[in-house]
């Protein structure tokens, strides 16, 4: 099956062109000027841009968590990211209390199986260094493509682990290629704020952003940074949310050390006012680092902007509002941690960040796919239009204007953080690996569709699935 992509407006991290695509085979295998090629199917993208498929490094689908479970499984995360323009994504494997990293591996697997919309890959969250999984095997994962480790700095009686756990994460990773990442909160800390905030009455879900300080954050992301270096390990910080842990990262960044920070949607437009509406609304807005005080959104806007901050993720981590996040009506701590947004990051950023002046279009694609793909070993099979990639694209239409909300979204949460919001540009049509999965708003393509991607090791690319360019 051969597809050609007729005149579009070809945008990557570095370029910005009018040129046809030509796809056969899964891959890009021409771009030119008026390319005069037999296709089984044109697709007429004047006026539109052809964009790299995104890339979400940080979600979690079918996770276990507070006391329940994710609401958005594979394959309806999956369907809702395809409609958002993310084509491939990193989900977390959670390592099970006690269980090796193999048997955490095939349980995440099976999650997936059949249910594939858009290629995925995964890192391994490490719980548990003491029993289950071993140091050997953790430096073994990267042979099967899982080349990141993530840890806990906070969750403190769940996921948080110990700094001596992190640091051998970290002697690990600096041998065997892999990439560390942090959550980094200090959790000893906000556990005990929690608890005088609990024993001062303060059951509401405000509470969970008082309890969550710029400081713990600020505090943490330093300590990760200081113990990586000391390992010899890069590290990537998910997240950030705030000056306090900015700072920290950029000045890492300009003394050239290996560290790099992530910033999601939902921080630069959500804030302590969201999570103080009343009536348990609030809780809509639980999710860990805590929203922050409006004043962070403009540094995060300048953060990215001038690469302090090198990703934007969407962390999405659904619950409903209506029977899940109710769980703590009457205790924010028993709130499950976690927001929607897999579909709204391409359309959000680029209306409130490039239509309104705040980054380029390039820089665009390069926090959401570009910068992705290569510090997650994506690339350049991913993560940009190029001969010889997979011929992920998004046919994105700059003048389209929708309106954001859940009763159009396609994740299985019953809210929306940006309800009612009108934005200037979407997604037309979206295609993964030369295969059209969205399409005049209908999703065409068949959960099966998505496969497992075995990343390469950090700093190393990921060559074309097949024999590339003859
Ligand atoms: O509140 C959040 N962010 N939930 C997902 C788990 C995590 O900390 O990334
Ligand atoms: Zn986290
Ligand atoms: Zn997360």
């Amino acid at each position: 099956m051969s597809t050609l992509i007729r005149g579009g407006r070809i945008v990557t991290a570095a370029d910005d062109y009018v040129a046809d695509v030509f796809v056969d085979d899964e891959r890009i295998t021409l771009i030119g000027e008026h390319l005069d090629v037999q296709a089984d199917r044109v697709i007429d993208a004047a006026g539109k841009y052809v964009l790299p498929g995104c890339i979400d490094p940080h979600t979690h689908l079918d996770m276990p968590f507070g006391g329940t479970v994710t609401i958005d499984d594979v394959e309806s995360g999956q369907i809702s990211a395809a409609f958002g323009g993310t084509t491939c994504h990193v989900d977390f494997i959670i390592q099970p209390q006690g269980a090796t990293f193999a048997q955490a591996f095939d349980e995440w697997r099976a999650k997936a199986n059949g249910k594939q919309v858009i290629d995925m890959g995964y890192h391994m969250a490490i719980t548990d260094l003491k029993n289950g999984g071993t140091l050997e095997e953790l430096a073994s994962l990267p042979e099967q493509g899982v080349t990141s480790y993530k840890l806990f700095m906070a969750y403190k009686g769940a996921l948080m682990v110990d700094d001596e756990t992190l640091y051998r994460a970290m002697e690990v990773a600096a041998k065997s290629g892999a990439l560390v990442m942090v959550h980094a909160e200090n959790g000893d800390v906000v556990d005990l704020l929690v608890r005088e905030a609990l024993a001062a009455g303060h059951t509401e879900p405000l509470y969970h952003a008082l309890t969550r300080p710029p400081e713990a954050e600020g505090e943490a992301t330093n300590r990760a940074i200081q113990l990586a270096h000391l390992a010899g390990a890069p590290l990537y910080v998910v997240h950030v949310t705030c000056r306090e842990a900015v700072e920290p990262i950029a000045r890492a960044r300009e003394a050239g050390w290996d560290v790099w920070g992530e910033t999601c949607t939902q921080y630069f437009f959500c804030s302590l006012d969201d999570i103080a509406k009343p009536n348990f609304e609030g809780a809509k807005y639980v999710y860990s680092p805590p929203v922050r005080d409006a004043s962070n959104h403009d540094y995060l806007w300048n953060a990215v902007r001038t690469d302090a901050l090198s990703a934007i993720s969407t962390d999405h981590c659904a619950f409903l509002w209506d029977g899940q996040k109710t769980l703590g009506k009457d205790d924010f701590s028993k709130i499950p941690n976690g927001g929607p947004g897999l579909e709204d990051r391409l359309k959000m950023i680029h209306h409130f960040g490039v239509n309104e002046g705040r980054i380029t279009l390039n820089r665009m694609v390069e926090l959401l796919a570009t910068n992705p793909a290569k510090l997650f070993g994506l690339y350049p099979r991913k993560g940009t239009v190029a001969v010889g990639s997979d011929a992920d694209l998004v046919i994105f239409d700059p003048k389209r204007q929708v309106t954001i909300s859940a009763s159009t979204h396609h994740s299985k949460a019953d809210y929306s953080l940006y309800e009612g919001t009108v934005v200037t540009g979407a997604p037309d049509v979206v295609l993964l690996r030369g295969n059209v999965l969205v399409e005049n708003d209908e999703l065409v393509a068949s959960p099966g569709i998505g496969q497992f991607v075995k990343r390469a090791r950090f700093g190393e690319e990921l060559a074309p699935a097949r024999a590339a360019v003859a």
